[in-house]
């Protein structure tokens, strides 16, 4: 597969885990995304590891600081040869520009994308923080600036795709997690869409932990999930 759309979610406390999982995977069929928990734990050398067995890696640790910091960072985690990784968009325009520079362009640079609003805020969060407009609004709003700022794409909610989609462009990667296959346990995700709709939500890469990591030979869930994917790409 030239362009694997699932990123398997590697949400596990330890890099033992992680590679266990990873060896019931296949490289050509997903990527795998490392975030926080796994990265305090595991450090480096799991992604090191991971992008070494062939796994393009999203790097999921949301920086958000000043841009000089951010910028450190982003080229840090470029170095250790991640496929992705993000930032907040709520970090501002400086810092999402020197997070773009940090990063040298080419086909091996790792793509740079962002959070908008993360989907556990609500319009009372946003209240709070004095925070204008409704939710929909500041994805909208952050997934401009985000565009503007010449990144390559957003973490956003299934439900939210069409519209960035339609603001923002065909070349804009929208990843987005919350996917669940018809026939799978919703966990503690409230808002689900499946593969299918995700992609026809306009959805380019698809986050999706649990349905597959916890699926007793998840080398055929991910089979399943890819074949799903594969006809909603051909039928639009
Ligand atoms: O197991 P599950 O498919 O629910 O895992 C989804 C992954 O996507 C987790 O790593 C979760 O932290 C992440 N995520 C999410 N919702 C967001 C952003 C990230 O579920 N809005």
């Amino acid at each position: 597969m030239a362009d694997p759309k699932i990123i398997v979610a590697l949400d596990f406390a330890d890099a033992k885990a992680a590679l266990e999982l990873a060896q019931k995977l296949d490289p050509a069929q997903c990527r795998v995304k490392v975030g926080k928990e796994l990265f305090t734990a595991a450090g480096p050398a799991l992604v090191e590891a991971l992008a070494s067995r062939g796994f393009g890696v999203f790097l999921d640790l949301k920086f958000h600081d000043i841009p000089n910091t951010v910028a450190a960072a982003c080229r840090a985690a470029a170095r250790l040869g991640v496929w992705m990784l993000n930032v907040h968009a709520s970090g501002g325009r400086a810092m999402l520009t020197a997070a773009r520079d940090a990063i040298a362009a080419g086909p091996d640079a790792p793509r740079l994308i962002a959070v908008t609003l993360l989907t556990s805020m609500a319009q009372s969060d946003l209240d709070d923080l004095g925070i204008a407009g409704t939710p929909d609004d500041v994805v909208l709003r952050l997934a401009a600036l985000t565009h503007a700022c010449g990144l390559d794409g957003v973490v956003c909610s299934a439900r939210e795709a069409a519209a960035v989609r339609a603001q923002s462009g065909d070349e804009f990667a929208l990843v987005t997690p919350g996917i669940r296959p018809a026939d799978a346990a919703a966990d503690d995700q409230q808002r689900v869409a499946t593969p299918a709709g995700a992609i026809r939500s306009g959805a380019t890469y698809l986050v999706i932990g649990r349905p597959i990591t916890r699926a007793p030979d998840p080398l055929a869930a991910l089979a399943g999930i890819n074949a799903e994917v594969a006809a909603a790409l051909r039928t639009g």
